[in-house]
């Protein structure tokens, strides 16, 4: 059989690897909880928007509801125990939080979602529409803030997001993000920039 014949493997949510987050959010009494969520994208750059799709049963659909608030906490290796634990159990059974041992901090620029304090970075996002789409309702939400691990910082300032080693998920699976083999725009870059780039 050659490389690239191809066998019809039926119809299915394959795109893939995509993002795993940890979403957080309150509800208005200031109960915090965390959900898993891998249906999850950017999705307008002016403003910025993503956009998150949670089933109705999940607690956080509720919350989201209730505040039109969430936060989007990247996940690291450190974080990725958690991360599947926030997947297979509900906030409505145990305290996420606490059997994680994570921290709530305020989220930035919101009134009621928390932020996870343990998170490499923590994206603030206010709910702007709700589509019911089937299995899932998708959110679409602006970004109203965003804090990151001083770390991650270079000497200018500049976000160094490739220090954050953080996780993908891939078929059902999650990876740790490794080896660099380019940059935005590498196929046309000069030799310099090249070696500037990628060392
Ligand atoms: C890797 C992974 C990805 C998930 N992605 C989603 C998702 O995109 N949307 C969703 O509604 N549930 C998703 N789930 C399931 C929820 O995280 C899970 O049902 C969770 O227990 C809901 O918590 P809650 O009831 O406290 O909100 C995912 C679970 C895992 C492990």
């Amino acid at each position: 059989m050659a490389k690239h014949d191809k066998t019809d493997i039926g119809i299915s949510t394959i795109l893939n690897p995509v993002p795993v987050v940890m979403v957080s959010a309150a509800n208005m009494r200031g109960d915090h909880n965390i959900c898993t969520v891998a249906w999850a994208g950017t999705v307008n750059s002016e403003p910025p928007v993503v956009s998150i799709s949670l089933r109705k049963s999940r607690l956080t659909h509720d919350y989201v509801d209730e505040t039109g608030e969430f936060v989007i906490n990247l996940v690291n290796k450190q974080l990725a125990k958690s991360c599947d634990r926030c997947g297979v159990r509900s906030g409505r059974d145990e305290d996420k939080f606490k059997t994680c041992g994570l921290n709530p901090v305020p989220g930035k620029g919101l009134q009621y979602a928390v932020a996870i304090k343990e998170a490499p970075v923590s994206i603030s996002c206010k709910v702007i529409s709700v589509t019911e789409l089937g299995s899932h309702d998708m959110y679409l939400a602006e970004i109203v803030g965003v804090t990151a691990d001083s770390y991650l910082l270079d000497d200018n300032g500049r976000l160094c997001l490739d220090k954050a080693k953080l996780v993908a998920y891939n078929h059902g699976e999650y990876f740790l993000l490794g080896e660099k083999i380019g940059f935005f725009g590498y196929s046309l870059a000069s030799e310099d920039v090249l070696k500037r780039r990628m060392g």
